[in-house]
């Protein structure tokens, strides 16, 4: 464990991570250009507004305590051709079906985050790819280049990351707008396509509960005379990995009658595995802001060297037990949660600290088909996600939400499921460029069982 560098907030500025070591960045071959395109956004209205980020914050305090339940959910990367009216909507409609059945399950009013509106950067294994003897830089998702393998898709070319910017911020508007009006029969199970439920052999359960919310839903707007679909303009916040620094820190600001500074990039954005090195540039960056904060956190460090890496990492990010500021992400896996969740638990336990503790079953069990085609199942996905409800509640825990990667299209990513894909099914319609995501028969299906265990 690398020796913890002094942290005060009185030498942390926005631009303070540059002197730290810094990975999973892309190399750009023009620094002028990156300076010229951050100065850009720098300039440029931010996307979200701090009482927004507080509110969540507020929300997400609750959540902490078992108060509220916090469904986080989007594509593994988002990318700029996506960025149209049904893929938007989907999304959306997707994520308000599984709140509303996680509503159901939980009897917690729910906080949807979608992970959108600038999830469009991407730590990669290695910073190049090879095929047939050509090696060119690897793709780090929309914001630095494109996929397509040739020297100039792969360019990382920082005019992208104003792209990137608008793309988010069309996104963002689009949101705003479905989630102010014109979204109200979502709220109705019966008109959600429902055909998979068809295929389970627990068809009857479903079926029972989808019409058990149906009752609840007419009986609130009966009572309160108040359509639930009627969802106030932030009531939806988005989040995304906060990875390339020279674009969060642009966005990075100070607003009127509030102390400290906000990433108004997004609400929400959390540190990823590859880059929660303590003393690293992420870490130092992401102290310094005022947005709540998650950080995923994986196997890869050992139950041994957990008690201490957890304490300096609270100390660094949490160090005043802001009600609402640190959610952890655990991601362990199906076939690692119970050797190491109970000692994330007792190591955040020790520092006397409160934390958010989220479930992100979709990371830690990413295997390869025969085939080579990068897959999860969802016996594995339900597996992290039940072990973990039922390891939290042993330990005197309260689990406080969930991460999907996750779409509202029709593809075939992950196995299983009511229609029970099979690897040989998975090419019908493999999009992702990245992890692979639960459509949305099996995302629907996936907040029915894990509301079924939580509500057992
Ligand atoms: C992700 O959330 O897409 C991701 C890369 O996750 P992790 O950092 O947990 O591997
Ligand atoms: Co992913």
């Amino acid at each position: 464990m690398a020796i913890l560098a002094s942290h005060t907030m009185q030498d942390w500025t926005p631009d303070s991570w540059h002197s730290r070591p810094i990975t999973h960045q892309p190399e750009y071959p023009d620094p002028d250009a990156l300076q010229q395109a951050t100065t850009e956004l720098g300039s440029l209205p931010p996307l979200v507004t701090s009482w927004e980020i507080e509110s969540l914050k507020s929300q997400l305090a609750e959540a902490a305590q078992g108060k509220r339940f916090l469904l986080q959910g989007g594509d593994c990367a988002e990318q700029f051709d996506d960025c149209t009216p049904e893929a938007i909507t989907n999304k959306l409609k997707i994520l308000l079906q599984m709140s509303l059945v996680l509503v159901h399950g939980t009897r917690r009013p729910v906080i949807r985050v979608g992970r959108f509106g600038g999830q469009y950067a991407k730590p990669r294994s290695s910073m190049s790819e090879t095929r047939n003897g050509t090696t060119f830089p690897s793709y780090f998702g929309d914001n630095v280049n494109a996929a397509a393998f040739d020297g100039t898709s792969r360019h990382p070319d920082p005019q992208r990351l104003i792209k990137g910017y608008e793309r988010a911020a069309l996104t963002m508007n689009f949101i705003r707008s479905l989630v102010g009006g014109g979204f109200a029969d979502l709220h109705h199970p019966e008109f959600w396509n429902l055909g998979f439920v068809r295929h389970s052999p627990r068809a009857t359960e479903y079926q029972t509960m989808v019409q058990r919310i149906g009752e609840s839903v007419r009986f609130m707007e009966s009572l309160t005379g108040i359509s639930v679909g009627d969802l106030s303009r932030v009531d939806f916040f988005t989040s995304h990995e906060g990875l390339l620094l020279p674009y969060e820190s642009a966005l990075t600001r100070q607003v009127p009658r509030r102390k400290g500074w906000y990433n108004l990039s997004t609400h929400y954005p959390w540190i990823g595995m590859r880059t929660a090195d303590i003393d690293h540039a992420h870490v130092e960056f992401f102290r310094g802001i005022r947005n709540p904060l998650g950080v995923k956190i994986g196997p890869g460090i050992s139950k041994d060297e957990l008690p201490a890496f957890i304490e300096q990492l609270l100390d660094v990010l949490h160090p005043d037990d802001e009600p609402g500021r640190m959610t952890l992400i655990h991601r362990y896996g199906a076939a690692h949660a119970a050797q190491h969740l109970p000692a994330l638990i007792e190591a955040v336990r020790a520092t006397g600290k409160t934390v958010l503790f989220v479930c992100d079953p979709m990371h830690g069990n990413t295997v390869k088909t025969e085939s080579g085609i990068k897959t999860r199942r969802f016996e594995d996905i339900l597996g992290e996600l039940e072990q973990s409800i039922d390891i939290h509640a042993a330990n005197d825990s309260v689990l406080g939400g969930v991460h999907f990667e996750l779409t509202g299209e029709n593809v075939t990513e992950c196995t299983g499921g009511a229609r029970g894909l099979s690897d040989e099914d998975l090419a019908d319609s493999y999009r992702s460029l990245v992890d692979p995501r639960l459509n949305y028969e099996q995302a629907l299906e996936m907040a029915i069982l894990a509301s079924e265990k939580i509500e057992s």
